[in-house]
C-alpha cells in the first residue's frame, strides 16, 4: 500500500499558485525528500498533507485517508515537526512533551512510558528535567522530534528539521530518522535545503521549483542524469562560445570568470577544453552532486534576474534570519 498518494495536488493563494498539480506516491518506510529553493512550495505541500491547509484542487491520501474528508483520521496517524518551533521555554523538556500529549489527544494511559521512550530515542533522558530555555538549538530540535513521535505515528512530516544545526548534530538526527524508517517502518517526508542531507538520508527525492516537480527519483539516478563529470574552470577572459561548440560538453554556465560545465569523459577531453577556453587560472573536476542537479534544473539565471545574488547567498541569509 502507498502511504502517501497525491493526484494533481494544488494550492493557490489568490493569484499565486504555490503548489501546482503535484503527483506523489510514497511507500511505507520510505524517506522521501522535498528539495527546493525558498518559496518553492515545500511547506505548503507538507501542510496540505498534514491537513493544516485545505487543497485548492486535486486529492491527497495519507495512510489511505483523504486529507479533506477524513482529516481527523489523517491527523491521528501522523506526526509533524514544522518550521516554527512552539515549545514553552519556561517548562522542562519533559513538561513540554506532556503538554503536547494533552493538547493533541495522545493516549494518556501509557504516557510516562511513552515519554521515556521518545526521550531516550533522541538522547535527552539526562536533560529532560531542565527548562527548555537552557537547551541548545540542537537539543530543541531533538525535543521537537520527540514530540512529533509521541503518539507513535505511521507517517512523520519534517519541515527542515536540521536547519541551522551543526554538522554533527545533523548527522545524529539523520541516524534517528533512519532508524525510525528501518526499524519501525515509519514513512518520513522531509523538506530540506541541504543537498548532502537529501543525498545521504533520502531514499528518493523530488526537486520542486515554483510549485512544480522538476525531477524525482533516487539521488544517485538523478545525479546520473546530468551525465559526465562537473568541470569548473576559472579564467580571466574565457572563450565560452568555443567551449559550447564542443560536442562532449553540456550545461555550460558562465558567471564572472567562472565557467562550469558537465563533460563526458573529462580525463580524455580536458586538454582540449583548456586550450579552447584560454587564460586558465584554475581547474576543478569532480563527480556531479545533487547541488549540480539543482542548479541545472532550477537554473541560477532565473534567480539572478531577481538581482540578489545566487541561491546559496539567499539561503544563507534566510537561515540566519531563522535562528
Ligand atoms: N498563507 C499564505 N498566504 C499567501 N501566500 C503564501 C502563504 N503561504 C505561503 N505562501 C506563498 O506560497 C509560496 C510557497 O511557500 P512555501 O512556504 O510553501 O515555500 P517553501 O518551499 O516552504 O519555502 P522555504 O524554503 O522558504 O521554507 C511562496 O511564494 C509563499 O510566499
Ligand atoms: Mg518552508
Amino acid at each position: 500500500m502507498k502511504v502517501i498518494e497525491t493526484h494533481n495536488l494544488t494550492k493557490r493563494f489568490d493569484r499565486l499558485i504555490a503548489v501546482n498539480k503535484i503527483n506523489l506516491s510514497i511507500k511505507e518506510g520510505e524517506i522521501f525528500g522535498l528539495l527546493g529553493p525558498n518559496g518553492a512550495g515545500k511547506t505548503t505541500t507538507l501542510s496540505m498533507l498534514a491537513t493544516l491547509l485545505p487543497p485548492t484542487s486535486g486529492r491527497a491520501y495519507v495512510n489511505g485517508f483523504d486529507v479533506v474528508n477524513d482529516a481527523s483520521k489523517v491527523r491521528h496517524s501522523i506526526g509533524f515537526v514544522f518550521q516554527d518551533p512552539s515549545s514553552d521555554d519556561l517548562l522542562t523538556g519533559r513538561e513540554n512533551l506532556y503538554l503536547h500529549a494533552l493538547m493533541y489527544g495522545v493516549d494518556m494511559r501509557n504516557i510516562n512510558k511513552r515519554m521515556d521512550e521518545v526521550l531516550k530515542l533522541v538522547d535527552l533522558t539526562e536533560r529532560q528535567n531542565e527548562r527548555m530555555k537552557k537547551y541548545s538549538g540542537g537539543m530543541r530540535r531533538r525535543l521537537e522530534l520527540a514530540r512529533g513521535l509521541l503518539h507513535d505515528p505511521r507517517v512523520l512530516f519534517l519541515d527542515e528539521p536540521t536547519l541551522g544545526l551543526d554538522p554533527q548534530t545533523r548527522q545524529h538526527l539523520w541516524t534517528y530518522i533512519r532508524r525510525l524508517a528501518d526499524e519501525k517502518k515509519v514513512t518520513v517526508i522531509i523538506t530540506t535545503h541541504y543537498m548532502d542531507e537529501a543525498d545521504q538520508l533520502c531514499d528518493r527525492i523530488a526537486v520542486i521549483d515554483h510549485g512544480k516537480i522538476a525531477a524525482m527519483g533516487k539521488p544517485e539516478d538523478l545525479k546520473k542524469r546530468l551525465g559526465g563529470d562537473v568541470v569548473r574552470i576559472k579564467s580571466k577572459k574565457p572563450n565560452v562560445a568555443a567551449v559550447k561548440k564542443l560536442r562532449y560538453v553540456k550545461n555550460v554556465k558562465h558567471n564572472d570568470g567562472m565557467v562550469t560545465m558537465t563533460v563526458d569523459n573529462s580525463a580524455k577531453h580536458l586538454q582540449e577544453i583548456l586550450k579552447k577556453i584560454g587564460n586558465v587560472e584554475s581547474v576543478e573536476t569532480r563527480s556531479p552532486t545533487l547541488n549540480d542537479l539543482f542548479l541545472h534544473l532550477t537554473g541560477s539565471e532565473i534567480r539572478d534576474e531577481e538581482g540578489e545574488g545566487g541561491y546559496f547567498e539567499r539561503m544563507m541569509a534566510s537561515n540566519r534570519g531563522n535562528r
